[in-house]
């Protein structure tokens, strides 16, 4: 049951004098779901480009199936890697269909001459696709809109749109860049659900969100980037208990958001009550270090009381 389908050895990624992405290991197997999260600027597209081809790692290697692929966008795509983008990509002028008939190119053997020509094979080549790219639709939710314009859909539809778009080129490891960014919850969890779908139907797949919520109910395993490097790695429990995860990210989002302001207030009330109640009826350690700190100046001097105690804290 776990085979790897995609294996990164070692992968850096250099601009310049910044290291974008350093040494990072990542493995996903087939039937997998597997979440990447890290901050602002972790380096996780940078990631994601180097597995896609996208850009040269300056060191490591990308496998797909035991084999080394050739870092070109094209090539990794043939061989089975589909991906979404977290800026949308689509042909905004081109129908919802079209769209998905784009991402099949590299599946149907007529080539790019066949096709203007519009030869007998070209067209048997058509109608097949054009049935698969429906089917693809169907699964998304969007046949009903396959005539609309890309850019007349919604952001959410778009998002979803590109999913089906990577689908066409039948991959068997989809890699979704923030797939549910600008989604209200009910798109959110809708997409949770494709997701499930995709990996239903033996693809693979590789995401990375900010939304933390969505990525520890969908995966199967979670892989942290901070400045680059891979923090951790394991099961949503593990990683959503680990004390460097919420201080390197889980923490950061929420400095300075609404709810900041009423607890800096309790934390204030309670310090004041604290101070007022210190020799209430609370048998703790607390009220008696904060009595014993309130005398200890005549005699402890003031090395040793202050820092055994904040040691023992
Ligand atoms: N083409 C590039 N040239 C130079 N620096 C780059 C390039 N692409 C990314 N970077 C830098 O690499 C670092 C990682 O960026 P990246 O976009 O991979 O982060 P991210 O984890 O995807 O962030 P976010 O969550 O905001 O999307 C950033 O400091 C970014 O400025
Ligand atoms: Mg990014």
């Amino acid at each position: 049951m776990t085979t790897p389908a995609l294996q990164a050895r070692d992968v850096t990624m250099r601009f310049g004098g910044l290291t974008a992405v350093r040494s990072v290991d990542l493995t996903v197997n087939t039937g997998e779901i597997v979440g990447l999260i890290g901050p602002n600027g972790a380096g996780k597209t940078t990631f994601f480009n180097c597995l896609t081809g996208l850009y040269v790692p300056t060191e490591g290697t990308v496998s797909y199936h035991d084999k080394v692929l050739p870092p070109k966008p094209h090539l990794v795509t043939k061989a089975g890697i589909a991906r979404t983008f977290q800026n949308i990509r689509l042909f905004a002028n081109m129908t919802v269909l079209e769209n998905v008939l784009v991402g099949r190119h590299t599946r149907t053997k007529e080539g790019l001459w066949s096709a203007l020509l519009r030869g007998p094979g070209f067209r048997k080549a058509e109608k097949a696709s054009e049935e698969r790219a429906m089917e693809l639709l169907d699964f998304i939710g969007l046949a009903h809109k396959r005539d609309h314009l890309a850019r007349n859909l919604p952001y959410g539809e778009q998002r979803k749109l590109e999913i089906a778009r990577a689908l066409a080129s039948e991959p068997g490891l989809l890699l979704l860049d923030e797939p549910t960014a600008g989604m209200n919850p009910q798109e959110t969890r809708a997409t949770e659900e494709l997701v499930f779908a995709i990996r239903d139907k033996g693809i693979a797949v590789l995401v990375i969100e900010h939304d933390m919520r969505f990525i520890f109910n969908l995966c199967d395993r979670v892989a942290v980037l901070v400045q680059g490097e891979k923090l951790i790695e394991g099961t949503s429990e593990v990683v959503q208990a680990d004390e460097r995860v919420v201080a390197a990210y889980l923490g950061e989002p929420f400095e300075g958001a609404p709810g900041d302001a009423e607890a800096a207030e309790v934390e204030a009330a309670e310090a004041d009550a604290a101070a007022a109640g210190a020799a209430a009826p609370v048998t703790d350690a607390a009220p008696a270090d904060a009595a014993e700190t309130g005398t200890a100046p005549s005699t402890d001097g003031d090395k040793s009381a202050g820092t055994t105690k904040g040691e023992a804290q």
